[in-house]
């Protein structure tokens, strides 16, 4: 057992991979990033100790952490598992420097609501991906009878005549607006309903979680969930598991496509990966699936075959697996054209894979990728999360060395991405720089 703290510096680190060499074998998925940190979150309206269980080894996780300390929990790591007990929680205040450094922390905003009735929470920042803006976060939380003001760079929320259930229509399915309502909603007067709610996997997750806990929600990765309210009170600690990372499978599925595999990604319900699975099909992948496990092959002597790619919200296809499907365009026969719906300014890894041979033309938001015969190996530099995960994967296939630099974004989101690529025989190692 081990004390927690956010004190991670890899910046001074490299993963270098010397191509081609090929995936072949079984790898574990952890438990889901996007989901976790919002069990952590959660856990704020159990006041007790909560146990969350299958938490990712990733820096994300790591500031969620500290995050939940500056409120006054106490956070302990147990291997893959997380006790997190928020009953000494005292302050509703997340300060400007763990905001700035994830976005994700503004979910902390819809529990702190709920358990305090108040909350000050800084104005987030985040991945360099678009405006990402939280008015649809304030809009859901508004109507259940909050009152927002921003003060210095702090938004500050109140609840001067309590939370009321109420209903509401995103007006797009927001994955964390529906999660910072679901959480108010949970403890407010009466019944909720939210229209036109994220589906994703990982609301269907913290909606398990938030039940446990004594809350009542139903329809959960549906677009319509409904919420009955119960008194704070008879919220009460739980143990949970987090669900399978699906970005991380989709991540390794797509190296395996690439190489040839055969692949076995386990740990992920198949289920959660639809829109992806046809995607490499439509490729020419053979892709096979059981209960908790999803493998993929293909001849790599028969090149890859275009598509087209359209990001939308779940169970679209997911605009975290954007980067890695783009570089498999790449290498496809043919013209594949990426649409990008869900976030502006999502396609800095295509400068960086063109610095590898790509052949990509930007248009707004359509990215028109002309597949050519291969890659090469070279100094390339993480700009985000997935981005620096599909350039690893790029290096797979590229001719010669490839030196991914930034791996901070990396290990926002993998846990030992280069020992779990290792481990399916990849020549990747992870060094000083
Ligand atoms: C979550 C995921 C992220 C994933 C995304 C979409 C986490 C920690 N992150 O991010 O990995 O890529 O879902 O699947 O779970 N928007 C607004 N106003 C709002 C809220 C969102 O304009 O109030 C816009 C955003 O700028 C973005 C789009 O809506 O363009 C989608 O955002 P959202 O679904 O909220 O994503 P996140 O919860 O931030």
């Amino acid at each position: 057992m081990r004390g927690f703290s956010y004190n991670r510096d890899m910046s001074e680190e490299v993963i270098i991979v010397k191509g081609p060499t090929a995936l072949q074998g079984s790898v574990r998925v952890s438990g889901a990033k996007n989901s976790a940190l919002k069990l952590m979150a959660a856990a704020l309206l159990g006041q007790g100790a909560s146990t969350i269980r299958n938490v990712p080894l990733i820096s994300d996780i790591d500031i969620m952490g500290e995050v939940l300390q500056r409120l006054g929990a106490s956070v302990v790591r147990d291997g893959h598992d997380l006790l997190v007990d928020t009953a000494p929680v005292d302050s509703c205040e997340t300060p400007y420097e763990l905001v700035t450094k994830m976005r994700a922390s503004i979910s902390v905003l819809g529990p702190l609501i709920g358990r305090f009735g108040e909350a000050r929470v800084a104005m987030p920042g985040g991945c360099q991906i678009g405006a990402r803006k939280i008015d649809m976060h304030l809009v859901g939380l508004e109507a259940l009878g909050v009152k927002f003001s921003v003060d210095h760079g702090v938004l500050v929320a109140t609840t001067p005549e309590g939370l009321r259930g109420t209903q509401v229509t995103l007006e797009f399915p927001s994955v964390g607006a529906t999660e910072n309502m679901l959480m108010a909603a949970v403890v407010a007067e009466g019944e909720t309903l939210i229209e036109n709610a994220a589906c994703e996997p990982e609301i269907i997750d913290l909606a398990n979680m938030l039940n446990a806990m004594g809350a009542q929600v139903s329809g959960a990765g549906t677009p319509n969930i409904g919420v009955q309210g119960v008194p704070l009170s008879d919220l009460h600690p739980c143990a949970h598991t987090t669900v399978g990372d699906r970005i991380e499978a989709g991540t390794f599925l797509t190296g395996g496509a690439l190489t040839g595999g055969p692949v076995r990604v386990e740990g992920i319900d198949p289920s959660f990966l639809r829109m992806a699975i046809m995607k490499l099909q439509q490729m020419g992948c053979t892709v096979s699936t059981g209960e908790d496990w999803v493998s993929v092959e293909r001849d790599p002597e028969v090149p890859l075959s275009c598509t087209d790619i359209q990001t939308l919200p779940h169970p679209g296809f997911p605009t975290d697996l954007q980067a890695q499907f783009m570089l498999l365009a790449s290498l496809a026969e043919g013209i594949s054209v990426i649409t990008e719906n869900v976030f502006e300014n999502r396609f800095m890894f295509a400068s960086e894979l063109m610095r590898m041979g790509a052949d990509i033309t930007l248009d707004d938001h359509h990215a028109l990728v002309r597949g050519v015969e291969g890659l090469q190996g070279a100094p390339v530099s993480s700009t985000d999360l997935r981005a620096g995960a599909a350039l690893v994967l790029a290096g797979l296939v590229a001719e010669g060395e490839t030196r991914v630099h930034h791996l901070e974004h990396i290990d926002r989101g993998y846990e030992d991405y280069a020992g779990k690529l290792a481990s399916l025989g990849a020549a990747v190692v992870r060094v000083p720089a």
